[in-house]
């Protein structure tokens, strides 16, 4: 059984997506915590309510980021994951810690990238006149959104969009392609070389929403 640790700051629609499938679908893997920056995150009490263990590590207690990042990981490690999954983590991990975690860190980002790292992507694709935007799982390096693709997903934009229009339809891909990208992971399904993510079975690492 993998063991899969969950980090989110919110609500955790990509969490409860991941923790449903995982269970729905039998993966050779458990959802062992999530892991929040904040108390109020919304996604904990859904986790709680699953039987999943919970764990609060709140940035405002550690300002120092190094200090943050090793409570945090003091934490992680308490669960032994095989898998950390970063679903609406809103806090910069720093160097130290992404390479403890090197080749087991996945991440979701609201756009295409390597277009549009940071926030307020769907914004910013609107005023580029970008005719798509999408999501991307990726592997996690120490540059913020910024690693090894893993699959991403593809929305046409529409006449009349704004950012919240869009932010609903992306995020419904997200809710597809996490989940996908974690099965494939956990059964040994990817394969990185030389900063490229191949499926093994050939499998398209492309979703388009029409
Ligand atoms: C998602 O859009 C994710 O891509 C971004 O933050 C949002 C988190 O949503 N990083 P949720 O907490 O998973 O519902």
């Amino acid at each position: 059984m993998q063991r899969i640790v969950i980090l989110i700051s919110g609500r955790g629609s990509n969490m409860q997506a991941i923790v449903d499938q995982c269970a729905s679908q039998a993966w050779p893997a458990q959802v062992v915590a999530v892991v929040a920056n904040r108390a109020d995150a919304a996604g904990l009490a859904y986790a709680a309510q699953r039987g999943i263990a919970t764990a609060v590590v709140a940035h405002r207690a550690w300002p120092a980021r190094a200090e943050f990042d090793a409570e945090l990981a003091r934490v992680i490690d308490g669960f032994a994951p095989d898998w950390l999954v970063l679903a609406g983590f809103m806090r910069i991990l720093g160097p130290a810690f992404v390479q403890h975690y090197a080749g087991r860190l996945l991440n979701i980002h609201p756009s295409l990238l390597p277009a549009f790292p940071g926030l307020n992507t769907h914004a910013r694709a609107l005023a580029a006149g970008c005719q798509a935007v999408g999501a991307t799982v990726h592997f996690v390096t120490a540059e913020l959104d910024h690693g090894p693709i893993v699959v991403q997903s593809v929305v046409p934009v529409q006449a009349g969009d704004d950012p919240e229009r869009l932010s609903e339809r992306v995020l419904a891909t997200e809710h597809v392609i996490y989940p996908l990208a974690l099965r494939w992971a956990v059964t040994g399904r990817l394969a990185l070389d030389q900063g490229r993510v191949r499926q093994l079975d050939g499998q398209s690492q492309l979703l388009i929403q029409a």
